[in-house]
């Protein structure tokens, strides 16, 4: 029987809670390897990525990769007038950083050049759960979804490539998925990539 929500992000994200940062750290190495083979990522100038907390896919070494490679990142914030959804502020060695209320660290706005989402190329997103085929469980704010709405819409409508990044233990063969969830086009983990064709 397929579980709720609300039992699945619990479960799903206690296991990811208990890796110890030995196996964070083994699991973030392993994907950036995946990471680095693919095109769509070697193509990719703007990224958007996050900063783990919750025991999600450390970033680390993406940050690292990426800022040696000459790529331009991004963070996450609330928008400040669409209620509820992201924007995405440059993310550098000296871009300052503040708590957030969900105590994730977070870039101090600055007046500094955002992007809407869809100036960018790639998005780096985490998720509590995923499907191979495509689905995502987020912890449940509805931030990416509202962002990414506008593919619900216009399925041809262009915008970045959405990447989703997790343990490859928080894949279930089948997802309670809502109608508002935003399908992923590749989930990355520390055992291999799934690509979506849809
Ligand atoms: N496009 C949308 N427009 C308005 N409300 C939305 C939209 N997408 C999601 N929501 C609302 O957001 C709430 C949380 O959605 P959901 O449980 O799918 O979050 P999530 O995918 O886990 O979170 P996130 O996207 O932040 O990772 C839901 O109650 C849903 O009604
Ligand atoms: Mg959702």
């Amino acid at each position: 029987m397929m579980q709720d929500r609300k039992t699945l992000r619990r479960q799903l994200r206690q296991q990811r809670n208990a890796l110890t940062p030995r196996q964070q750290k083994i699991a973030a190495a392993q994907a950036l390897r995946y990471l680095g083979r693919q095109l769509w990522f070697r193509r990719a100038r703007h990224i958007a990525l996050y900063l783990p907390n919750d025991g999600e896919l450390d970033t680390a070494p993406i940050i690292d990769l990426c800022r040696s490679q000459g790529k331009h990142l991004y963070l996450p914030v609330l928008h400040p007038v669409r209620h509820n959804r992201l924007w995405f502020t440059p993310y550098t060695r000296r871009t300052p950083m503040r708590l957030n209320r969900y105590r994730i660290a977070e870039p101090i706005p600055q007046g500094r050049p955002r992007r809407p989402a869809f100036a960018l190329d790639l998005v780096l997103m985490p998720l509590v759960g995923f499907s191979a085929s495509g689905g995502r469980l987020g912890m449940g704010g509805g931030y990416y979804d509202r962002t990414f709405a506008y593919r619900m819409r216009s399925k041809g409508l262009r915008g970045p490539k959405l990447v989703g990044l997790a343990h490859d233990f928080q894949r279930r063969n089948e997802l309670p998925l809502e109608p508002w969830d935003v399908p992923l086009d590749a989930i990355l983990t520390d055992r291999c990539c799934y690509r979506i064709s849809y």
